[in-house]
């Protein structure tokens, strides 16, 4: 029961093969129209995956995209277990990512016979699982959730019922806090959030005083201790467009900077330091992976293409139905994008 990656064969163009003098995005667009593609991407992809893509959305919005889309093939530039989800949610449609390799540190916190051996050492226990994770882990999951359904859906679970909160356990605790439960949480976090550090934020706020912090619920509570908004990318990059504010300090990935200052060009948008005082490191590693170049490899080769057993996909997809019936009432956002 697993999830494969299809790579491109011996036979498939590379990167070394790509004529320095084409213009990868009019390929891309050809391509697109040619095999009725739509390309989706998340938020922290680069500015100009963002520009080239149908539809820019969090973790939500991408899954409803992926779900209700009538393409032929979806190219997800995210991360793999992003992919993942539309091929669970989609069986019948080609499920394109631009780099195999491009994983999530929560995901691989959290394994799938040690998150079997946690549901199994607390029996009473409903499992909400964080969206960030493999389908294996989702299989063995009561209800999936993401940053900005998870509070709907925790206030929907009967009162009194024990939870158990994978694999993030910052994104738990402010769950929890919100919602009063009691969650039992695992002690995973995402590398770029886990290392955002309090004492630059501080410093910066001070050079910044009026400006108001927005913050992703997956960063420790000390980062959220100062946050004005907290919420996901898509909800903070509501949050800075609808206010009156004209300075923001932004806690999460700094590429979501990108549709803030698209739409807000006259505001300043200013990325949260990491511990060593600069923003590098804030930049997620495995987003980053995805190019130009790979999209367009990936369209021209037909992979690296998601395939996933079929008794693991539908046991993947119950919990993950569940999370879109759950939370129909959180709108869809205004699609960014083309
Ligand atoms: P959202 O897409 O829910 O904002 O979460 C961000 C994230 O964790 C992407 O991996």
């Amino acid at each position: 029961m697993t999830v494969t990656i299809a790579l491109p064969g011996p036979q498939a163009k590379t990167e070394a093969d790509i004529d320095p003098s084409l213009d990868l995005i009019a390929e891309i667009d050809r391509l697109r129209r040619e095999k009725n593609a739509v390309i989706l991407a998340h938020y922290y992809q680069d500015g100009e995956i963002q520009d080239l893509a149908d539809f820019v959305g969090d973790s939500l919005d991408l899954s409803r995209k992926a779900a209700a889309t009538d393409a032929d093939v979806i190219v997800f530039c995210g991360v793999r277990f992003m992919g993942e989800v539309a091929k669970i949610l989609s069986p019948g449609r080609t499920v394109l990512i631009p780099d195999a390799d491009a994983g999530c540190s929560l995901e691989d916190s959290c394994q799938a016979a040690d998150f079997r051996a946690f549901r199994d050492s607390h029996p009473d226990h409903l499992a909400v699982t964080y969206i960030n994770c493999s389908a294996e882990v989702k299989a063995l999951s009561d209800v999936i959730v993401t940053s900005s359904n998870a509070e709907t859906i925790v206030n929907q679970l009967p009162a009194g019922r024990p939870i158990l909160f994978a694999p993030d356990r910052h994104l738990g605790a402010f769950i929890a806090k919100k919602t009063g439960r009691d969650l039992t949480l695992w002690p995973g976090s995402c590398i770029i959030h886990e290392q955002f550090s309090e004492k630059e934020l501080v410093k910066l706020k001070v050079r910044h005083p009026n400006a108001k912090v927005a913050a992703h619920p997956e960063c420790p509570e000390a980062i959220l201790a100062h946050a004005d908004h907290v919420g996901s990318t898509r909800s903070l990059l509501d949050y800075v467009l609808a206010s009156p504010d004209r300075e923001f300090i932004i806690a999460t990935e700094p590429h979501i900077i990108h549709q803030m200052q698209k739409a807000a060009p006259d505001k300043l948008f200013i990325p949260t330091p990491g511990a060593d005082g600069s923003c590098s490191c804030s930049n997620c590693p495995f987003m980053a992976k995805n190019t130009l170049e790979k999209i367009y490899l990936a369209l021209v080769n037909n992979g690296p293409r998601i395939e996933i057993d079929e008794e693991l996909r539908v046991q993947a997809l119950a919990p993950l139905e569940k999370m879109l019936s759950w939370s129909a009432s959180v709108p869809m956002s205004n699609s960014p994008g083309r």
